[in-house]
Parts: structure tokens; C-alpha cells; sequence
């Protein structure tokens, strides 16, 4: 792995280099999975564009170019079952992908990423994915502050076990899928990942870490809501009816995690024909503090679609019977659609604040800071009373922006919408009150001056105001338009 690791650099095989060899154009296509742009882009016979060629576009190279691209390797890497060769020809069988953190290249093995230009979408049963969007979207996810031991459940290629590595004292990462844990030492070696740093454990959910606790735990599990069938993915299909592989990670988390330890899960969950996900989600927290995002709502019917999809069912003679059965299922299960989200726990002591809502608007990436000013809100309002909120001197977050609108020439504005610029980007429509007093927000006044100098301003009772407004005042701080 050092050798490889050395030849991969040499060549300039980084994130940065690629994009900019792709071009944008290669680069977008190849995310929609077809490579011609990019082959075209890459026919100069260097050791980037050989590499380019056989990971990510996963085309064949002369074997003189793989000798220049992997000098003293090739034979090697065909023992090991990442290339195989051919008269004349190299290829490869496990794709190598160049990946950046903030301040790091990096570069993670998986299996090779089917269909691309239209080929037949099927991978095998113990398929290990490569990064996909949704590996990205828990990475961008997880907070990122030091902390003692870490736990990446379900590893896959090990992508999170990778971050957890930089801040994490030690990781345990697990699966049940063999090659998985493969290709996570193999990721942790080629990434010069100190041996033991990331601990990799064969089997299935909490079994291999029971007694065990931790400070941070992310997971993107194979969370597809699914009929049982016999062909399962390991990848994405737990095997467990409905959402029970969330539900259970949900429940299993107080026991699992230090007080003050997150868990962070990327999820599906089901939404009940005339029922409410937040109250079915609530009851599987306790112990926790629990900010839900709900970012996107799937009908039965494109949910389905998806999935089979992704399994290159479509357009096989089985298409439309598998189609009818899930669909059918899913009828009979009384699921309305299947909400897709960010489940973030905080193990507390205390009485445990739950938020859950439905944010599908674009956010600021990454949004793990977002997460973590949460937590420290919750920490300022828990068991604050009216009259310490009162003497409290809140600041306006320094990236909320006004917009006005009303008629060109009119005197005043028909609509004020305060908007934050940075985080979740919540806005709200603020009246003239709340305006006023977000403005006067700099720190140098309490809650109770500001409120008392606008009553004075409309002529108004300032109790009343104060009892008026109080309750927004709150709001406001818990979204994180204000802070204390
Ligand atoms: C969606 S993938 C996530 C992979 C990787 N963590 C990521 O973020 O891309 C889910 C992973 O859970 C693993 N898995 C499936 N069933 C499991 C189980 N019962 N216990 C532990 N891991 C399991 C799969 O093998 C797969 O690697």
C-alpha cells in the first residue's frame, strides 16, 4: 500500500488534479456515470490520465502505460485483485478514487461502479460502494471536533472511518460484509493510517461493540424500506421489516454513547398513511437530545423506481412484476411515502430537547457546524427562565440579512423576511416589532431594554409587549437568528 500509495502521488492522482483534467464537463458527465467526454479528455498517455483512464473511467490502458503509471506494481496489483491483465492489456477490477478533505488528499478503494455508459446496472449481493452521495452527505454531516472513540457502523469502503481518523483517538468500524472490511484495512493502509487507529470488526449492527460506549457515532445504514426478498444487497437492504434498522440504531443510542457522545445517522423512515412521522420518530428517542431534519419526502412510486433502479432491474423482464409487489407491499403496510433525513442524538442527563422538522431547502455544506450551534443552543435555553432571558444581552448572528418587499415607492415594506446567509439558511417573515428588535441586537442591550424602548416608540404597554414577545424572542434564539 505504501508503494501504491507513493505512485498515486507521484503521478498527481489527487482530487484537485483530476477535476482539473476532467474539466468541468468530463467531470459532470462522469457523475451521470459516462465517460466518453472524459476519455476524450485523456488520451495524452501521461501517468494522471492512465490512472484517470483505468480507476475512474474504467477503461483498459496498454500495459506499457500502466508500467509508467505504477512503476513495479502492475503484478502486484493484479495478485492483490485490483487489476488484472490481459495480452497486452491492464484493467482494473477495484476503483481507486482520488478523495479530498479540507486538508488532505486521500484515496479510497471499492468495488467498481456499475452501469456506466448505459451498461447493465447489476452488482453482486456482497457489492461494497464506492463514495456515494450519500457517504458525502453524512461526512458533511458529522461534526468534526476532537474526540476519544469513534464509531463508523456499517464501514462499507471505511470513507467515514477515513474522517473519523482525524479527529477520533480510535475508531471501530463495522460490517458484515467481509470484502467491506477488506477494502476499510486496505483504505487505512493506502491512506497511511496508523495500524490499530481504525479498529475493523466483523458483524452485524452492535453486536461486536456491545458494552462498549462512545463519543461519536456515524452511520449510514442500509436503510431501504423493502418487501423481504431473497435478493438482498448488503449495501443497502438490512434484511429488517419497514424501517426497523433506523428505529433500532435510534434506540440502541443512549446505551451506546458517553454522556454528551453524538450519533449521527443518515436515514429513511416511513411516513404513515394519516399519520405523523414526528410523533412515530419521537418515540424511539429518549435519553437524547434530538435535532431530525427531514429533507426530502418520496412518493411510493418513485421511491420504488429509485431502488430498482439502483439494483438495474429496469428494463428487465422482472421489472414490472418486482415493481407491483413493492409497490403492493408498501399499500398494505399503510406507507404513504418515505421521508429521507439527518438524524442527529446528543446522550443527555438531562430532560432532553427534541426538534423534528421538514428543512428540504438548500443548506450550507458542510452543515456539521449547523449541528453543533444547535447543541450549544439548546444548552443556552435549557432551563432558561423569563427573567434571566430578559437580563440577557443577545447579539444578531452576524450572517442574518433583511429582505424588504412591497410595492417600488411605497413608503413602507409590505414584507420583512430575515434570512441567515450561512447553516440550515433559515429565513421568517419578521413584522415591524421583530425587525426592530432583531436590529437593536448588538449585545449592548438586554432583551427587556430593547423591548421596553420599542413600547416607548409605538406608544405601547411595555408588560404586554414584553409578554407578547417574549415567546419570539426564544424562537429566534432557538433558530439561530440570535445568540447569547
Ligand atoms: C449504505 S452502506 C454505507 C457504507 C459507508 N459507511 C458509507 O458511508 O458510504 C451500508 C453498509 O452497512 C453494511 N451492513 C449491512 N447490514 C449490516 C449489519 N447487519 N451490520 C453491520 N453492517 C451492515 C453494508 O455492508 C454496507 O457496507
Amino acid at each position: 500500500m505504501p508503494a501504491l500509495r507513493e505512485a498515486l502521488d507521484s503521478a498527481g492522482y489527487t482530487y484537485a488534479r483530476v477535476a482539473d483534467l476532467l474539466g468541468e464537463t468530463a467531470h459532470t458527465a462522469l457523475s451521470r456515470n459516462e465517460t466518453v467526454p472524459g476519455l476524450r479528455r485523456t488520451r495524452g498517455g501521461s501517468p494522471l490520465e492512465t490512472l484517470t483512464r483505468l480507476f475512474l473511467l474504467q477503461t483498459p490502458v496498454t500495459v506499457s502505460e500502466a508500467e509508467q503509471a505504477l512503476p513495479g506494481l502492475v503484478d502486484r496489483l493484479c495478485n492483490e485483485g485490483l487489476l488484472e491483465q490481459s495480452i497486452g492489456e491492464v484493467a482494473a477490477r477495484m476503483d481507486i478514487r482520488p478523495y479530498a478533505t479540507d486538508d488532505e488528499d486521500l484515496w479510497v478503494v471499492s468495488d467498481l461502479t456499475p452501469g456506466l455508459d448505459g451498461t447493465p446496472n447489476r452488482v453482486g449481493a456482497d457489492h461494497v460502494l464506492g463514495i456515494s452521495s450519500a457517504a458525502t452527505s453524512l461526512a458533511q454531516l458529522t461534526l468534526r471536533h476532537p474526540v476519544g472513540r469513534a464509531l463508523d457502523l456499517g464501514t462499507g469502503c471505511g470513507v467515514q472511518a477515513l474522517h473519523l481518523a482525524r479527529h477520533s483517538d480510535q475508531v471501530v468500524a463495522t460490517d458484515i460484509n467481509k470484502r467491506a472490511l477488506w477494502m476499510t484495512e486496505l483504505n487505512a493502509r493506502l491512506n497511511g493510517i496508523r495500524p490499530g487507529h481504525i479498529d475493523v470488526r466483523d458483524g452485524s449492527f452492535f453486536e461486536p461493540v456491545r458494552g462498549e460506549t462512545f463519543d461519536l457515532i456515524a452511520t449510514n445504514p442500509p436503510f431501504v424500506i423493502s418487501p423481504a426478498t431473497d435478493e438482498r444487497l448488503v449495501y443497502r437492504d438490512s434484511g429488517l421489516p419497514g424501517d426497523r434498522v433506523v428505529e433500532d440504531i435510534v434506540r440502541a443510542a443512549p446505551a451506546l454513547l458517553n454522556e454528551g457522545g453524538w450519533c449521527q445517522i443518515l436515514a429513511n423512515w416511513v411516513i404513515p398513511a394519516g399519520g405523523d412521522w414526528q410523533e412515530r420518530l419521537s418515540g424511539w428517542i429518549a435519553d437524547c437530545d434530538a435535532w431530525v431534519v427531514q429533507r426530502e419526502v418520496i412518493d411510493p412510486a418513485g421511491y420504488v423506481e429509485l431502488w430498482l433502479k439502483d439494483a438495474g432491474v429496469q428494463g428487465t423482464a422482472d421489472y414490472v412484476r418486482r415493481y407491483d409487489t413493492w409497490l403492493e407491499w408498501f399499500e398494505r403496510q399503510g406507507i404513504a411515502g418515505v421521508g429521507f433525513g439527518w438524524i442527529n442524538l446528543r446522550r443527555t442527563d438531562s430532560t432532553p430537547t427534541l426538534r423534528l422538522e421538514e428543512w428540504p431547502y438548500d443548506v450550507e455544506q458542510p452543515i456539521a457546524p449547523a449541528i453543533d450551534a444547535w447543541g450549544d443552543t439548546v444548552d443556552d435555553l435549557r432551563g432558561l427562565t423569563d427573567a434571566v432571558l430578559l437580563s440577557a444581552h443577545p447579539v444578531l448572528r452576524a450572517d442574518v440579512q433583511q429582505e424588504t418587499f412591497g410595492a417600488p415607492g411605497a413608503e413602507d415594506p409590505a414584507t420583512v423576511v430575515l434570512r441567515q446567509q450561512r447553516g440550515l439558511r433559515r429565513a421568517r417573515q419578521a413584522d415591524t416589532v421583530e425587525a426592530a428588535f432583531v436590529g437593536a441586537c448588538d449585545g449592548e442591550l438586554s432583551v427587556q431594554q430593547v423591548l421596553t424602548a420599542i413600547a416607548s416608540l409605538l406608544e405601547q404597554e411595555p408588560a404586554a409587549l414584553v409578554a407578547e414577545r417574549l415567546p419570539v424572542v426564544r424562537e429566534l434564539l432557538a433558530d439561530g437568528f440570535l445568540e447569547l
